[in-house]
């Protein structure tokens, strides 16, 4: 510290944090702290205090006479002028008695700048964060569409390339000449349609994880139609269920089977031919029945593993579940199970 000063008055500048200065009446600069010497100068003990200041002076010399009839402290303002301009100094001034003798503290107000301007560069700092932060959110964005776009892309020439497959199957069934292989390709078809509606429905969807049960039954009773000249009235209650892509082909593919067999074997003796369908959702249980109004179950047939059914039990096995078939009016085929949950940070 730059003073002109004793060790108590030198202490006492130390212990302050903010700028000051003990003057002299007449404004000489008898000792300064360090905050001061950083605005003033460090080579102003000695010298006048006004050779400092803007213009002649006068107006802060009455201010510091004034600070020094006043042991309460006085507010006033000093206009430093240096090289790189004047800058106006809010201040507040009293007199210390010291052991040299009267004088006059001089300590100078933080100003509005130095109060916020740590907080207004932090501010900016964040601002400058928050813009990069959008900026890689935006990009990140841009390439989650890209993918979306690409996936969609991919879905749609799955869904073409399935049509076309099964519109070769269908084309290979009407020019098979044995009966045997007719109803064998045609059977492949009618498969091949069952899993070909989920890729439809998904690519339909709006969604690419998820088809909606609803979506999924019509279009798969909406198929039938073709395979019976027969007038068929078909009911069905459907609860609404998210099914996740994996589950879902299976799950087209069981009902599918039932529902070919309703139609193919649940033919009444008499009266239009009936099919019932239900598809139920009850705590994380999915249950689907194929009811119809035919012969019902007569023969050991419906144990035979290389078949329809016996691709249902398969199934079925694979997502937990079972079938249970009965007559009751008809072939009642009741197929249980528990619809998987989708796998963690598995989403849209
Ligand atoms: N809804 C039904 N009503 C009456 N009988 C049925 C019904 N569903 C199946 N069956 C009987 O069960 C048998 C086995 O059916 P399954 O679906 O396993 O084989 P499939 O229909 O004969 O052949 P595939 O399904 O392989 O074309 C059938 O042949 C039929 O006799
Ligand atoms: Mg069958």
């Amino acid at each position: 510290m730059s003073t002109l000063l004793s060790q108590d008055a030198k202490a006492l500048l130390d212990g302050l944090a903010e700028a000051t200065l003990i003057v002299s009446a007449d404004g000489t600069v008898l000792g300064l702290n360090r905050a001061a010497q950083q605005r003033l100068g460090s080579d102003l003990p000695g010298r006048s205090l006004l050779d400092r200041l803007a213009g002649d002076g006068q107006d802060a010399l009455r201010f510091i006479q004034r600070c020094f009839g006043s042991s309460a402290p006085l507010v006033g303002a000093l206009i430093v002028s240096d090289a790189r301009g004047s800058e106006r100094l809010k201040c507040r001034g009293n007199r210390i008695a010291l052991s040299d003798g009267p004088a006059v503290l001089l300590r100078m107000l933080e100003t509005d700048e130095d109060r916020f301007g740590a907080l207004s560069r932090k501010v900016h700092e964040l601002h400058t964060e928050i813009t990069q932060r959008k900026h890689a959110e935006a990009v990140l964005q841009e390439s989650l569409r890209e993918r979306e776009l690409l996936l969609r892309e991919l879905q749609h020439r799955v869904k073409n390339n399935m049509q076309m497959l099964a519109g070769m199957l269908l084309g290979a069934a009407r020019e098979a000449t044995s009966n045997e292989a007719h109803l064998a390709l045609r059977d492949a078809a009618n498969r091949f349609s069952a899993v070909s509606a989920v890729q439809q429905l998904l690519y339909g969807s709006g969604r690419l994880d998820t088809i909606g049960s609803e979506a999924l039954v019509n279009s798969l009773i909406a198929s039938l139609a073709g395979m019976t000249r027969a007038p068929l009235e078909t009911a069905k209650h459907v609860d609404p269920v998210d099914l996740p892509i994996e589950p879902a082909t299976p799950i087209a593919l069981v009902l599918n089977e039932l529902l070919v067999n309703a139609v193919k074997y649940g033919v009444p003796a008499q009266g239009n031919q009936q099919i019932a369908v239900e598809f139920r959702h009850d705590a994380g249980h999915i249950t689907m029945i194929v009811h119809d109004n035919g012969p019902g179950f007569t023969g050991p047939d419906a144990q035979r593993r290389a078949s329809g059914l016996g691709l249902v039990r398969a199934l079925l096995r694979q997502l937990g579940g079972r079938l249970d078939i009965e007559n009751q009016g008809g072939a009642r085929c009741m197929a249980r199970f528990a619809l998987p949950t989708p796998r963690a940070g598995e989403s849209q």
